[in-house]
């Protein structure tokens, strides 16, 4: 067997991104390639990216410029960018950077070993960027093809990561794209429409990662709840319950949610399934009803307030996390008060927030951006200094309480002790024995941080 080639991979933005990432790794490595460890060492070089966001995309393209110089030292090495960033720019990176060699869309993973065979045997650059089932009639006129969604899931293969089996938990994508247009956002036009994958596929794929000694997996897709099965019909909490089903599986989480389209019926799953976690990301975005209302999601602060209401009847100790966008065009100082206002009712566990930047084609970027830099990054301090007053504050009511934990690896800082997770999603860190590594510990909280509890094994 000839010497296996090395691969680097760099992943930016969302866990789709990081399975994605995943994908590549278990394609290459039925090429007989193998993990470089540093970027020095590849034969292959990709850059997985994400544009959710201005400064996100700023930092994939750093990462290109500092690959430059390995690709002048080595011109064999193959250096290529996929994601969303790819998705969205197409060809034109190949113009911009004359040292690029391979551009792969968000739908083109599958092709990755013959668009690589391409650039090594014809010295071809090329840019893949066909979206399978995008919507012409909105991105940049590009041709686009009717839905072929098989190739993007090659079910039951790209899943296995060998070198990796020892892992406690694992990412299981369920549907991938989205049609909500909200305003800001640039996902539907990089992911294309939403599709959702078949549920004996996944069936099949978790009930495997159990048998690999997963123990927790987190079904991903951007906004779970309009998952249909494939043709099936199954409804997300249908698929939940046979999930829940699978031998040797204890753990059960997803992501990311739609406010406005999460049923009585996916709320009332909490606390009936009994691996399901008590935990949900629940993105608000804001709390102003005109500021909703611009950013097209289809919910107002009362609608949202008694989701929150409901999934805390349904489940008393739920987690919910949520992610806030500060400075939408034309967001006043009341309308900013008013999401202030919404985290000090909710207390939310975590929250994610961002300063809106503008992202081309959605249709905000029409907008005129209006709220000064200044401006977004005040708002920003203040939304982020009131979420970890509350975070703390909830995380200190857990001292003392008992908490199962499943354990996932040795501690970061010292390797006598073990980190893992609350069913909430907190990360709890104990002394305790490698053995334990994978299963389910019940433990009693001692101390409390801004983001990890401190435990003893009970
Ligand atoms: N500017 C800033 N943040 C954004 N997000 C999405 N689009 C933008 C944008 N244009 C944030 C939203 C979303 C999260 C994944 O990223 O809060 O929920
Ligand atoms: Fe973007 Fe809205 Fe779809 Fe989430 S639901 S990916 S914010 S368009």
């Amino acid at each position: 067997m000839k010497d296996a080639k090395k691969l680097y991979i760099q992943t930016f933005g969302c866990q789709m991104n990081v399975r994605d990432s995943e994908r590549i790794v278990g394609i290459m490595q039925r090429l007989n390639y193998e993990p470089a460890g540093k970027p020095s060492r590849a034969d292959l070089i990709l850059i997985n990216t994400c544009s959710i966001r201005q400064k996100v995309e700023h930092k994939t393209y750093s990462a290109l410029g500092r690959f430059k110089r390995l690709k002048a030292r080595k011109p064999e090495l193959v250096l290529g960018l996929g994601g969303c960033v790819a998705q969205q720019e197409g060809e034109a990176l190949l113009e911009r950077f004359p040292y690029l060699d391979l551009v792969i869309g968000t739908h083109q993973i599958h092709r990755l070993p013959e668009l690589i065979r391409t650039v090594r045997e014809r010295k071809e650059r090329i840019a893949a960027t066909t979206l399978l089932n995008g919507s012409p009639e909105r991105f940049r006129g590009h041709t686009l093809q009717i839905p072929n969604p098989s190739p993007r899931w090659t079910s039951g293969q790209d899943y296995q990561i060998p070198g990796n089996g020892n892992r406690v938990k694992a990412l299981v994508t369920v549907m991938e794209g989205c049609d909500n247009y909200c305003s800001y956002c640039i996902v539907p036009y990089v992911r294309g429409r939403e599709i959702s994958r078949s549920s004996d596929d996944i069936l099949r794929e978790i009930t495997d990662l159990a048998q690999c000694g997963v123990r927790e997996v987190t079904l991903i897709g951007q906004n779970v709840n309009s998952y249909r099965g494939n043709g099936s019909g199954t409804s997300f909490p249908d698929l939940l319950e046979r999930i829940n089903g699978i031998t040797g599986l204890f753990r059960i989480r997803f992501t990311t949610t739609h406010p406005r389209d999460l049923s009585e019926e996916l709320i009332g799953s909490f606390g009936r399934r009994e691996k399901l976690c008590e935990h949900i990301h629940l993105p608000l975005q804001s709390g102003s009803d005109s500021v909703l209302r611009q950013m097209n999601r289809g919910y107002s602060r009362e609608d949202y307030l008694h989701k929150v209401e409901q999934l805390r009847r349904a489940s008393s100790g739920i987690a919910i996390s949520t992610d806030i966008l500060v400075g939408f065009p034309g967001e006043r100082e009341e309308d900013f008060n008013d999401t202030l206002d919404l985290l000090k009712r909710v207390r939310f566990d975590a929250i994610f927030s961002f300063k809106y930047s503008h992202r081309p084609p959605a249709s905000a970027s029409r907008l005129s951006e209006d709220v000064p830099e200044e401006e977004k990054g005040r708002r920003l301090g203040l939304i982020q200094d009131v979420q970890r007053q509350i975070t703390l504050e909830k995380n200190r009511e857990l001292i003392g309480n008992k908490e199962e934990v499943l354990v996932e690896g040795p501690s970061r800082r010292d390797p006598e002790w073990l980190t893992g997770r609350t069913r909430s999603n907190r990360v709890v860190n104990f002394p305790g024995d490698k053995d334990l590594i994978g299963q389910l510990v019940p433990v009693e909280i001692t101390k409390a941080y801004q983001n990890s509890l401190k435990a003893e094994i009970l």
